[in-house]
Order: C-alpha cells, then sequence, then structure tokens
C-alpha cells in the first residue's frame, strides 16, 4: 500500500494548548531547547501585525543603512523565523545556530511558549503589535495564500476563530497582553504598528535609541525611505516572492498586500464588527493597553 499523502493544508497541533502549524509543532523539541545569546535580539509579534516591516528596519540599522547589504538575502534568511520548520528547508533554530553573533530573531510565540535561555540570558526583544480588526483581515487573506494553514473557510468563520483563538498561534488577545505585561520586567520596546504608519521617522528613532545606536538624522532617514511600503512591496528580498508557490502562493493573496491602517472597514459586516467589539470588551478588560483602528 502506498503511503497516505500528506495533506496539502494540514490541521494545527496544540503546544500547551496553542494551536501551532503542523510541522513547527513537529519540530517544537529543537525550539524549547534553542540556545538564545546575550547580544540575540528578538522580533516577536503575532501573525500579521508588520513583522516583516520591523524585521527590515531593524536588519538596516544592523548594517548602517547600507541597501545593498540588505539586499544580499531574503528577510528569512535576515532574520530566521525560530520556530519555522516545513520539510525539506532548514528550520529557523538550523538557520540560527550558523551565526556566530548580533543575531536577529523572528518569533511569533506567545509569552508563556518562548524558550526559556531568551529570559535567562536576558536578551533585548522588541514587540510590535497592531489593531486586532485589521490583523484578522490580513490573516484570514494570508490563511489562503500560505498553505501551511488550514483552510480558513468563510470569513465570517473565521472571523470566530480568530476571536476564540483558535488560529495558529493561539489567541492575539492573550498574545498582545502577554507581552505588554511582560515588558515591565524585560528590556523590551513595545511599538504599534499604527505608530509606525503614522510616523515612521519617530517610531525608528525609538528603536535607534533603545538599541544603543547614534541618532543619525541620515540614517533615519535612509531606513524611512527603503522601508515603505511601496518599496517593500518591490523588494523581492522583503515581499516573500521568492518562496515557491505551493508554500505561498501570491496569486490568491499577496504577503505584501495593502499595508494600512483601517482595512478591516472593508470587510467587516457592522453584524460583525458589533459582535467583534462586544467580544473585544471582555477579552481586554483589565489592561491598560490600547489599539488604535483608525489614524
Ligand atoms: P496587510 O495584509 O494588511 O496588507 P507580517 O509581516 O507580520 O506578516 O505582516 C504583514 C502585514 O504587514 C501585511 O498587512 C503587509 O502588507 C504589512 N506590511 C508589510 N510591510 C509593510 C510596510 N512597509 N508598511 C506597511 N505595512 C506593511
Amino acid at each position: 500500500m502506498q503511503p497516505a499523502k500528506e495533506p496539502p493544508r494540514p490541521a494545527m497541533i496544540p503546544i500547551r494548548g496553542v494551536p501551532m502549524i503542523k510541522h513547527f509543532a513537529e519540530n517544537w523539541g529543537e525550539v524549547e531547547r534553542f540556545q538564545a545569546q546575550p547580544d540575540d535580539l528578538l522580533i516577536s509579534t503575532y501573525p500579521k501585525s508588520g513583522t516583516t516591516w520591523i524585521s527590515e528596519i531593524i536588519d538596516m540599522i544592523y548594517n548602517d543603512g547600507d541597501i545593498e547589504k540588505c539586499k544580499q538575502d531574503p528577510i528569512y534568511m535576515r532574520v530566521p523565523f525560530l520556530e519555522f520548520a516545513v520539510p525539506d528547508i532548514p528550520t529557523g533554530v538550523e538557520l540560527l545556530q550558523k551565526r556566530s553573533s548580533q543575531r536577529l530573531v523572528k518569533t511569533h510565540l506567545p509569552v508563556q511558549l518562548l524558550p526559556p535561555s531568551f529570559w535567562e540570558k536576558d536578551c533585548k526583544m522588541i514587540y510590535m503589535a497592531r489593531n486586532p480588526k485589521d490583523v484578522a483581515v490580513s490573516y484570514y487573506y494570508f490563511y489562503q495564500m500560505a498553505k501551511v494553514h488550514p483552510d480558513p473557510g468563510p470569513w465570517d468563520k473565521f472571523l470566530d476563530d480568530f476571536m476564540a483563538g483558535e488560529v495558529t498561534f493561539g489567541s492575539w488577545y492573550q498574545h498582545v497582553r502577554g507581552w505588554w505585561d511582560k515588558r515591565k520586567e524585560q528590556r523590551m520596546l513595545y511599538l504599534f504598528y499604527e505608530d509606525m504608519k503614522e510616523d515612521p521617522r519617530r517610531e525608528i528613532r525609538k528603536v535607534l535609541e533603545f538599541l544603543g545606536r547614534p541618532l543619525s538624522e541620515e540614517l533615519v532617514e535612509a531606513i524611512a525611505r527603503h522601508t515603505t511600503f511601496a518599496e517593500m512591496q518591490q523588494n523581492f528580498m522583503a515581499n516573500y516572492r521568492t518562496i515557491p508557490t505551493n508554500v505561498m502562493d501570491h496569486s490568491i493573496s499577496p504577503f505584501m498586500r495593502k499595508g494600512v491602517t483601517g482595512d478591516w472597514k472593508t470587510q467587516f459586516t457592522v453584524a460583525q464588527n458589533e459582535r467583534f467589539d462586544a467580544n473585544y470588551e471582555r477579552q481586554m478588560e483589565g489592561t491598560d493597553l490600547c489599539f488604535r483602528l483608525e489614524i
């Protein structure tokens, strides 16, 4: 008998109750044992919150604004994705282990799943959050084009799954709250996508300061120009178009989709919006963390 073929869209597997992409879950032991180094910089986000954007900004900082250096490799090589694992491709941990120092590490893990060595080594961390309505919409289209995810089904059902935390990497609400609470005891800069959209130069200066780099206006300007949505959409080293189409199919929805704040208004019905708002109140009760739904 022929072995059963891997389904093209594998079901999620929970890791300590958090739904995870199947291949990632199967490689979990390697992630948990990962040894961070004191000069690692962790870039943490819930999916679709501007991870690629902040990663490109930080890589530009690490390369002193040298665009040619940043264009030598795709973003997923320059900033390896810690928990990434897909058969026949080097895992995130393998990529990271090839670097000796000054590593940039991307993760989508909720705070409770981060490998302990990041805390033990007191690594610096940059967290970027985005309002949940735009995240849900962006995630819905990403689920469709990135085939490591289960089929998202219709939008209305996906939105319910999102509110229930039954999507890969689990609950957005717990993710943003968990990292927000942790920032008090950690060397962490907590950023917002909407602030970056509103005034990228101001936010880039914050990152430079946090990293202890000189505040060169020339560098800020070079980074701001290189990391606009229009630039990154065209940049093959940032737009994920180097990924094979059986993994990411940009003809279904491009990775660099719209890059705006407030796109949720074109997707949510009035009823969905009311349901979402009521649920948001419950899930975000007691936190001083606030999001802007438009700018
Ligand atoms: P949309 O789907 O709303 O367009 P991540 O990198 O975390 O997966 O996030 C992807 C989202 O960030 C996508 O949102 C993408 O278009 C947006 N994005 C990527 N680069 C951006 C940039 N330079 N400026 C604004 N948004 C950007």
